[in-house]
């Protein structure tokens, strides 16, 4: 009875689940800030960048205007048909890179889905593997900027690194696990079969959890 009074957004008809947003979830998602709801004219914008979510199939394109000589993000725009969270969690971004007259680049990179999720008052973990798309899509633009720039040395290359040899498991890979809710290394080697054959590569494997599990659900969250 008592979780029948709890208020929650949305219910899971199949599996019974059910989760909450909050009231600043919902004032991105209904009022997206910075959005835009038609592709642009390459011309307009000074890099563009654009990335899938292996989890839900959803993509992300993001736009960027950047001040050279102040090495600072002008104006950042977004367009996506993913879900409520990808929606909130982009437009908060937006916000925050170009508050107070535009952010840094270097500022820019560091931002972590943490951050973003502690401005919006949190998410429900399911939801954190939609946060990362506008995040991800920021730091394809920028390399887009840094290649039109030839500022090569600044390009953030993601982690393509081949982890298991014999599985062809990445880092990447890891990283989508861990996104999708695989917290432990057993879960993990259930998706991905990562040290089947090769056990050298555990230890890697578990340092890599721990990192990506702290980068998306934050320092506290159980093992
Ligand atoms: S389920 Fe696809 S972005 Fe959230």
């Amino acid at each position: 009875m008592e979780n029948k009074r709890k208020k929650v957004d949305v219910v899971n008809k199949f599996t019974g689940d059910s989760w909450a947003y909050t009231k600043e979830v919902k004032e991105h998602f209904f009022k997206p800030k910075n959005i835009l709801w038609e592709n642009p004219k390459e011309a307009k914008y000074d890099a563009e960048g654009i990335v899938g979510s292996p989890a839900c199939g959803d993509v992300m394109r993001v736009w960027l205007n950047i001040n050279l000589k102040k090495d600072t993000i002008t104006d950042f725009k977004w367009r996506t048909f993913g879900c409520a969270s990808a929606i909130a969690s982009t437009s908060m971004l937006s916000v925050m890179v170009t508050e107070k007259g535009g952010m840094k680049i270097d500022k820019a990179l560091k931002i972590k889905p943490q951050d973003i999720i502690k401005r919006l008052g949190g998410l429900p973990d399911r939801k954190i593997h939609c946060s990362v798309l506008g995040d991800k899509a920021l730091r394809s633009a920028l390399n887009d900027w840094f290649k039109k720039t030839k500022q090569f040395s600044r390009i953030v290359v993601d982690g393509k690194q081949i982890i298991d040899p014999n599985t062809k498991t990445t880092e990447a890979d890891i990283e989508e696990a861990v996104l999708e809710g695989a917290t432990t290394l057993l879960a993990v080697q259930k998706r991905t079969k990562v040290g089947v054959g090769f056990p050298e590569c555990l230890p890697k494997v578990e340092e890599l959890i721990r990192f990506y599990r702290e980068k998306y659900f934050g320092a506290d969250v159980k093992s």
